[in-house]
């Protein structure tokens, strides 16, 4: 069934795009690169807001970052030489700088707050005080709404044994970099497995960590090594690429240098189940001496027609940045798509099982909320509108490609907001409508 009028007319996608680096790795090779000795070079590193701001943390914090257009050079300071920061360090829309910093701060020997924009502030910090404190952290929600801002104060650090109700690798992480500065070794123990980036890094920059299972633990005070990363292409923003390229009729479009790490690829297993023509080209990278440790490929997209599928249990956080590009693939497949055990949606940088919702029903698709998910039934024609990012980087992503995929006329407020991870995002679709 043809469901979308006028679609011949669309322009489809050729060609080949690269997309920016992967916004996680990104982060933390900034980090590692502060705590090892000698200098760290990363290429492709992404220039969006958020990793902008754990680069200014870092300067604030003592750090000399140089950025030149190409490669950025961290001249780190060694496990104990952060310097205490004058004022606040300013976190601004980044989960991932706020939470993982967290856990670096509390083994310092000097206080610091951190605070961040109105969406940052609202997001929940329990899941971090609560371990961080175990291991003898002094971290407090200054408003005691269990939030930032973020006072933290020095104390010292023993090694704990976490098992964390949620799947989380912000929460993972800021307890192995807890962990670090701890006397004993420290475990985490995650109900699935979350991005496993930071694991990946410590290994690569000389920290003793080892898996088990769900079970990952490191031990304390490693002697870390500066590394050159080059920082594969960011398979959330790949993901954007793919959807539009499988959704609009006769492309062909080679998404190059993705990140296909398991922890990360769960999109490209539920496209696949959806019927995604992809091929995986070009494998490389897990054990290149400068990459970062992480698998890359290219991926061929032809269009393809798509049916529903499930999308719940284990596979949740490793697409849980991709679900909002898959409902909106979902709108368009034959079927009637279940997406559940996904919560964690609602504690993002908004809550998407909402603004998803919002803006697809605002289209014309049909979409039921749950408390940790959403049905769509798939192909219904979808219309224009006026649609709504509420400032969430991959809603307005989302629903750009919504939009081109149904040609219909959509506009949607606040859609720069796609600095936080893809500031050329609009000009590099553009580049790929031939
Ligand atoms: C991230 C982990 C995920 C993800 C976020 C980036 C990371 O968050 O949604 O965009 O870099 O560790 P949670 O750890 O809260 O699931």
């Amino acid at each position: 069934m043809n469901i979308i009028t006028g679609k011949e007319h669309i322009t489809p996608l050729k060609g080949s795009i690269t997309v920016p680096g992967d916004k996680s790795i990104s982060h933390r090779s900034i980090m590692l690169g502060a705590l090892a000795k000698g200098d760290t070079h990363i290429r492709h590193f992404l220039s969006g807001a958020d990793c902008l701001s754990t680069i200014a943390c870092f300067r604030k914090l003592g750090v000399d970052i140089d950025t030149a257009p190409d490669v950025i050079t961290v001249r780190g300071k060694g496990l104990y030489g952060l310097t205490a920061c004058d004022g606040t360090l300013d976190t601004g829309n980044s989960g991932t700088t706020t939470r993982l910093i967290s856990g670096i701060l509390s083994g310092q020997p000097f206080s610091s707050r951190l605070s961040g924009d109105e969406s940052l502030n609202k997001r929940p910090m329990k899941r971090i005080i609560e371990p961080l404190s175990q291991m003898g952290a002094d971290i407090k929600s200054e408003g005691g709404n269990g939030c930032c801002p973020l006072i933290i104060n020095p104390s010292k650090l023993s090694g704990i044994d976490y098992n964390s109700p949620v799947a989380s690798a912000q929460v993972k992480s800021a307890i192995l970099l807890a962990g670090l500065y701890a006397d004993t070794p420290t475990s985490v123990t995650e109900p699935a497995l979350s991005r496993d980036h930071t694991e990946r890094m410590l290994s690569l920059f000389g920290a003793t960590v080892k898996r088990d299972g769900l079970k990952v633990s490191v031990l304390p005070d490693p002697a870390l090594e500066a590394a050159d990363i080059d920082v594969p292409g960011d398979i959330s923003s790949a993901a954007y690429f793919i959807a539009a390229a499988l959704l609009v009729p006769g492309s062909e479009l080679l998404v190059k240098n993705v990140g296909i790490n398991k922890t990360r690829a769960g999109f490209l297993m539920i496209a696949e189940d959806m019927g995604a023509d992809l091929e995986y080209l070009n494998l490389r990278g897990e054990n290149d001496e400068n990459g970062a440790g992480e698998p890359v490929a290219d991926i061929l997209v032809r269009s393809s027609s798509l049916h529903s599928c499930e999308i719940s249990g284990d596979i949740i956080p490793t697409l849980i940045d991709e679900i909002p590009m898959l409902a909106v693939m979902a709108a368009f497949a034959e079927g009637t798509t279940v997406i559940k055990d996904a919560a964690e949606l609602k504690v993002k940088e908004t809550d998407r099982i909402m603004t998803i919702c919002d803006n697809l029903r605002k289209m014309g698709g049909d979409i039921t909320p749950a408390d940790d998910g959403m049905i769509i039934n798939g192909g219904r024609q979808l219309h224009g509108g006026m649609l709504d990012s509420y400032l969430d980087h991959r809603i307005a992503m989302s629903f750009k490609i919504a939009a081109l995929a149904s040609g219909a006329d959509v506009q949607i407020r606040g859609a720069d907001c796609v600095n936080i991870s893809y500031p050329q995002f609009y000009s590099d679709l553009e580049g790929c409508l031939k």
